[in-house]
């Protein structure tokens, strides 16, 4: 008995941190939470489109070049974004990037 209590602890320990680490990776928020300002703006601007991409995707520092390229296609299609909703969508990219 006393052989296992060594491995048995350990593989517990291990059980434990990883159900820790998968909460804490999926950051679960409350159901019916309201969705952020920022992040409202970010989907009904860029998922226009295509599905919203993450923001980890790219770097913090690379997001406001990628928002130009998609505002001249934005553009091309007629669609319009006043500049308000941009800097939210803009600040919400570069919060969240990587
Ligand atoms: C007018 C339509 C349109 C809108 C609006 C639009 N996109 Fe795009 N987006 C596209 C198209 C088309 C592609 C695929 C072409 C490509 O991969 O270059 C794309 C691809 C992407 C990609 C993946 C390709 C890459 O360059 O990394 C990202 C990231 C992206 N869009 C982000 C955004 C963000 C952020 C917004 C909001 C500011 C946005 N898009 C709004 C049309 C749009």
């Amino acid at each position: 008995m006393k052989a296992l209590a060594v491995p048995l602890i350990a593989f517990l320990t291990s059980v434990a941190a990883l159900v820790a680490g998968l909460c804490h990776q999926t950051r679960l928020e409350p159901v019916g939470a309201p969705i952020p300002e920022d992040r409202a703006a970010y989907r009904s601007t860029c998922a226009q489109c295509h599905p919203p991409f993450s923001p980890r995707v790219y770097l913090k520092t690379q997001w406001r070049k990628v928002v130009e390229e998609m505002l001249a296609r934005a553009d091309h299609r007629g669609i319009e974004i006043d500049q308000e909703t941009l800097e939210l969508v803009i600040g919400y990219l570069e919060e969240n990037g990587r």
